[in-house]
C-alpha cells in the first residue's frame, strides 16, 4: 500500500451497532466499487459507519468536510510556490484517486456547485479525476471507492443534489436507530446504565414526532450521546439535557417549554 495514505487506515475497530442490512449492502456495493450517498438525517452515524467498513474491508478512508467555500482545487490540488519554484500538491481527493482509499465527501451538498461537477467522471465508468491545470488525467486505483454523505431533511431547492450527480450513485438510507439499539447505543457510547439510557431516548423520540412542525429535526443520537457523558461526569439530568439536547436544537421559548416538558416527563420536576 502507498505511504501517503497508510495514515488514513484506521487501525482498530470502530464501534458500529448495524440498524438493517447496511453492512452487507455496503460491502457488495464496495465490491462493485459503487459509489454510493449515505442518506440520513445528521447524527444518526453516517460517519461511524463509513468507518467501521472502511476498518472490515482494511482500506484506508479520507473524509472531507464540505462547506460553501471548498473549491475544486481544495479537492484537487494546486501549484505551491517553494524553494524550488511551482510544485504541484494533490489534494485530498487526488490522494485517494492516486492510491485506492475510500474517500468521504461529508456534507456533499454544503460544496459549490463546480465543487461538486469534479467527482462526476469518478462517479461513472471512467473513474478518472482530470487535473486540468496540471494537464494531467489520473486514472482510479482499482480501490477508490466515492461516498458522500446527504442529508435530505432541510434542504432549500437550491442546495438540492443535481440529478446528474444522484444518479451516477447508489443510495442507502439511514434514519435514528430503533428504540432497543438507541439505547443500546447510548449505554455504551455516553457510559450510563440502561435506565439513563432508556429515559434519553424517550425525551428524543418525543422530539422527532415535532420534526417539520416546530423543529427542522428532532434530538440526533449524537446529542443523546452527549447528555449521557455529561450525566456519568456527574451533571444532574435536567442540566444535562439541557445543555446537550433542548438548548441546542431551538431558540423559540414555545419549543423550548415543550422539550422541558418532555424532560421532566421522563426525569422528574
Ligand atoms: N449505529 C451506531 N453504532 C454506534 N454508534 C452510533 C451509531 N449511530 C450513532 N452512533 C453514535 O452517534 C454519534 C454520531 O454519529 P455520526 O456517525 O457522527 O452521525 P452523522 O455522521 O450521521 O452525522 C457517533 O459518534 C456514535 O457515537
Ligand atoms: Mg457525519
Amino acid at each position: 500500500m502507498d505511504e501517503r495514505i497508510k495514515p488514513y487506515l484506521i487501525a482498530s475497530e470502530p464501534y458500529y451497532r448495524p440498524a438493517g442490512r447496511e453492512v452487507e449492502l455496503f460491502e457488495a456495493a464496495y465490491a462493485r466499487r459503487m459509489p454510493i450517498i449515505l442518506k440520513g438525517p445528521t447524527g444518526c452515524g453516517k460517519t461511524r459507519f463509513i468507518e467501521y467498513m472502511a476498518w472490515r474491508l482494511r482500506k484506508p478512508l479520507i473524509a472531507i468536510a464540505c462547506n460553501e467555500d471548498l473549491s475544486a482545487s481544495d479537492l484537487v490540488g494546486r501549484f505551491l510556490l517553494d524553494a524550488n519554484g511551482t510544485v504541484w500538491h494533490d489534494g485530498p481527493l487526488t490522494t485517494a484517486v492516486r492510491c485506492g482509499a475510500i474517500c468521504y465527501l461529508d456534507e456533499v451538498v454544503e460544496a459549490r456547485a463546480d465543487t461538486t461537477v469534479v467527482i462526476h467522471p469518478l462517479a461513472d465508468h471512467r473513474r478518472a479525476l482530470p487535473l486540468d491545470r496540471r494537464g494531467e488525467l489520473v486514472l482510479a486505483h482499482a480501490d477508490f471507492q466515492l461516498v458522500m454523505s446527504y442529508n435530505p431533511g432541510y434542504q432549500s431547492s437550491a442546495k438540492d443534489l443535481k440529478m446528474s450527480t444522484r444518479q451516477r450513485f447508489g443510495a442507502l438510507d439511514f434514519h435514528y436507530p430503533h428504540k432497543e439499539i438507541e439505547t443500546e447505543i447510548v449505554m455504551r457510547e455516553g457510559a450510563v446504565d440502561s435506565d439513563t439510557a432508556t429515559r434519553l431516548v424517550g425525551i428524543a423520540r418525543q422530539s422527532r414526532e415535532l420534526r417539520g412542525r416546530a423543529l427542522d429535526e428532532g434530538i440526533s443520537t449524537r446529542m443523546l450521546i452527549h447528555a449521557a457523558g455529561l450525566i456519568s461526569h456527574g451533571i444532574d439530568p435536567h442540566a444535562a439535557c439541557r445543555i446537550a439536547m433542548t438548548r441546542p436544537i431551538s431558540d423559540e421559548e414555545d419549543v423550548l417549554h415543550a422539550l422541558d416538558g418532555f424532560v421532566e416527563a421522563h426525569f422528574g420536576t
